[in-house]
């Protein structure tokens, strides 16, 4: 038989851990999902059972704590790692610097320590187009032009954690890396099984839309409608969670079909930009509802304009996004539903 294929997946009971963790059980991999559930809702694993009816590796375990990280890797032998677990809200990132440095950067540390020590070379690591820091000039941005200033502790976390790997790389060349520079996450499995669970207040525009939507908000608040952009509100790159999770299948098989060390960086993004106004007429649209927004002032670290250029991502790693920003719309609105009628 097959030796199975272990996939460490740290924070994999979180919003893009739980999709992944769905695509990597269809493609033959066996996740060992890695979760202390502070940002994760236990919930989830209900919603997984459902969708991927196999007995799933849940291990509780906080990311940070080496020993009982360790135990991990003696009890597994991984083909690979897939680390998410960090905390990824940008605003609480200002207010609160610290608990991300101390979180991202050493749940990141343990785990390519590990990683080294017990030579699971494969590592794919959940970054961020915030990498890009603030670019007020240019628009759509390929993954040369990283930028060396983040505009977020969260940020800085992410750009952090790429150059840590890349110095661990220079002094153990068999690591076969890659950052995997998401743009903006949004919508649910289409089964409606799993999907976001935010815990408290969103910090996202399109959950935002839905719990006002579903009267769990009472408005929407736009962040500036004075942007240089077509309708003055900002632009973002909104790609679907389930291709989101697509993308480190992809990711891995390159991995594994790769011969020595290497270090790529990928945008996951649709190429396309929508503005905030936009997405509320798509949601508007699709759901034949009229939403309750209002125009505010700017909320500090905005850009005015980001999407992605993801040709690297399509001809290396053969990825595309499958799903339109409708179809985001609709399955976040789906979950939302499904997860009012549940309370
Ligand atoms: C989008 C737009 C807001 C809420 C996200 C993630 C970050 C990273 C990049 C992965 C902005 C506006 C929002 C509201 C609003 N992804 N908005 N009213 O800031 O682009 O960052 O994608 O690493 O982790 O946070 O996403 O959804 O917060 O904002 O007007 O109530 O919607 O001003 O222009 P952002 P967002």
């Amino acid at each position: 038989m097959d030796q199975e294929k272990y996939i460490l997946v740290t924070g994999g009971a979180g919003y893009i851990g739980s999709h992944t963790v769905v695509e990597l059980i269809q493609h033959g991999y066996v996740p060992v999902i890695v979760d202390d559930f502070r940002n994760a809702n236990r919930i989830v694993l209900n919603g997984l059972h459902k969708l991927v009816p196999k007995k799933l590796n849940v291990h509780e375990v906080d990311v940070c704590d080496v020993s009982e990280m360790e135990q991990l890797f003696e009890q597994y032998s991984f083909a690979g790692i897939i680390h998410f677990a960090a905390y990824k809200a940008v605003g609480e990132s200002v207010i609160n610097p610290l608990k991300y440095y101390k979180n991202n950067v050493s749940a990141l540390i343990t785990t390519i320590e590990l990683a080294i020590k017990y030579k699971v070379n494969n590592f794919v690591f959940s970054s961020s187009c915030t990498v890009y820091g603030d670019i007020q000039t240019h628009k759509e941005v390929n993954e040369e032009m990283l930028n060396h200033t983040a505009i977020s502790p969260y940020g800085n976390t992410k750009l952090i954690g790429e150059q840590i790997l890349h110095d661990v790389k220079k002094v153990n060349p068999s690591l076969k890396l890659i950052n995997l520079r998401y743009f903006n996450p949004v919508g649910a499995h289409p089964s409606a099984e799993i999907g976001e669970y935010p815990i408290g207040k969103p910090n996202n525009l399109l959950p935002f839309i839905t719990q006002t939507a579903i009267g769990k908000l009472n408005e929407l608040v736009v962040f500036g409608a004075d942007y240089p952009t077509p309708d003055g509100t900002c632009i973002r790159d909104y790609v679907h969670v389930c291709d989101l999770a697509n993308a480190h299948v992809k990711a891995l098989a390159y991995l594994e079909q790769m011969q020595h060390g290497c270090e790529e960086a990928f945008n996951i993004g649709t190429g396309e930009g929508t503005s905030v106004l936009e997405l509320i007429r798509i949601f508007e649209a699709l759901t034949q509802t009229k939403l309750k927004y209002s125009i505010g002032t700017r909320r500090a670290g905005d850009v005015p304009e980001i999407y992605a250029r993801n040709d690297k991502a399509r001809d290396v790693l053969h990825w595309q996004p499958m799903y339109t920003i409708q179809d985001a719309v609709l399955h976040a609105w789906n979950w939302e539903q499904k997860l009012a009628n549940e309370n």
